[in-house]
């Protein structure tokens, strides 16, 4: 039986990058609609569900992506109410590569830990993007105490707040809106994650290598300049003045292999949602 996979993007053109990985992942044909919203997905989570036996349903698998984060996750939810009883399939979201590039940048930076990080400061500077969020669950749900910075406080809060209701997760909201504010912001901190906007320098060198708390550091800007000045994105677990880095395109195979590993995973059992934890796990399990 062929495993079909239905891309639902929430932008008017579905992301080609998308296609090529669940392809790659293993999907035998794939579909991709753009434009997809909670209220015009109906019919498509329908046409996936009621076509196939249960035993054979494990062969049809949605992916919800886009590069709106809040508007994927309205569609993940509206999606996950249409299934019911055993008419359901497997769906995995990764809007913008939310969490696939943040499952992978933090089990890079797990495992330069040792494993644990419980307890211990993490700062996510310019946390507010679909990465930056998505990184955040994950390092909470590892035990470390998260603080994401803005360059608003307003903005800063609503996704602390978000973050709470949707993964029932603690994160402190910062507003750090220059350089100085969010080196002051890095102060106690053990890991250091940049989530910025492409080509946004967000913490100066002197900074952080004068920082004598910070042990590991991830940046997920591959577009310079960097968002970690005097790191490089190919950095692969580097040491610079004492500190573990991870640059951009050094974690960039790893996001990609997850990705795929992820695409095949959703054929193996229909009943699987592979968001923040699930992704986060099959990282974890690669690195
Ligand atoms: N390596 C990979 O495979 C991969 C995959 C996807 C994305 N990326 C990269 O990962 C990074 C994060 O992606 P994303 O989609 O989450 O980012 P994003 O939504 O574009 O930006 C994240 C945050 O950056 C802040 N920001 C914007 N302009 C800024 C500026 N000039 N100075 C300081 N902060 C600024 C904004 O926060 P506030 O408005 O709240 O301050 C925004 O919410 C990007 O650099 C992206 O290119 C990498």
């Amino acid at each position: 039986m062929k495993k079909l996979l239905f891309q639902l993007d929430t932008d008017a053109i579905p992301s080609v990058f998308d296609t090529v990985v669940a392809y790659d992942g293993g999907a035998d044909h794939v579909t991709a609609y753009g434009g997809i919203t909670p209220e015009n997905v109906g019919a498509l989570v329908d046409g996936a569900i009621f076509t196939r036996a249960p035993k054979d349903k494990k062969h049809t698998a949605l992916f919800v992506g886009g590069s709106n984060l809040p508007a994927g996750e309205a569609l993940l939810k509206a999606v996950r109410k249409k299934f019911f009883s055993n008419f359901r399939v497997s769906v995995m979201l990764d809007s913008n590569g939310s969490n696939t590039t943040a499952a992978a940048a933090v089990a890079c930076v797990i495992k330069s830990a040792g494993g644990s990080v419980a307890g211990k400061r993490a700062v996510i500077l310019a946390g507010t993007g679909p990465v930056g969020q998505r990184a955040a669950v994950m390092l909470a749900k590892e035990g470390a105490v998260v603080t994401i910075t803005s360059r608003t406080l307003d903005n800063a809060q609503k996704v602390a707040d978000h973050l709470k209701t949707a993964f029932d997760i603690e994160v402190s909201a910062i507003a750090a809106p220059d350089l100085d504010t969010r080196a002051k912001a890095c102060e106690g901190a053990l890991i250091v994650f940049a989530t910025g906007a492409a080509s946004s320098v967000l913490l100066r060198e002197a900074d952080w290598k004068g920082n004598p708390t910070i042990e590991l550091m991830a940046d997920a800007n591959a577009t310079p300049p960097l968002g970690l000045e005097g790191i490089d994105m190919m950095d692969k677990g580097v040491a610079r003045h004492g500190k573990i880095c991870w640059g951009a395109i050094g974690f960039g195979a790893v996001k990609l292999a997850v990705h795929r590993a992820c695409i095949a995973q959703l054929f193996e059992a229909p009943d699987q949602v592979l968001d923040a934890e699930a992704v986060y796990a099959k990282a974890k399990s690669m690195v």
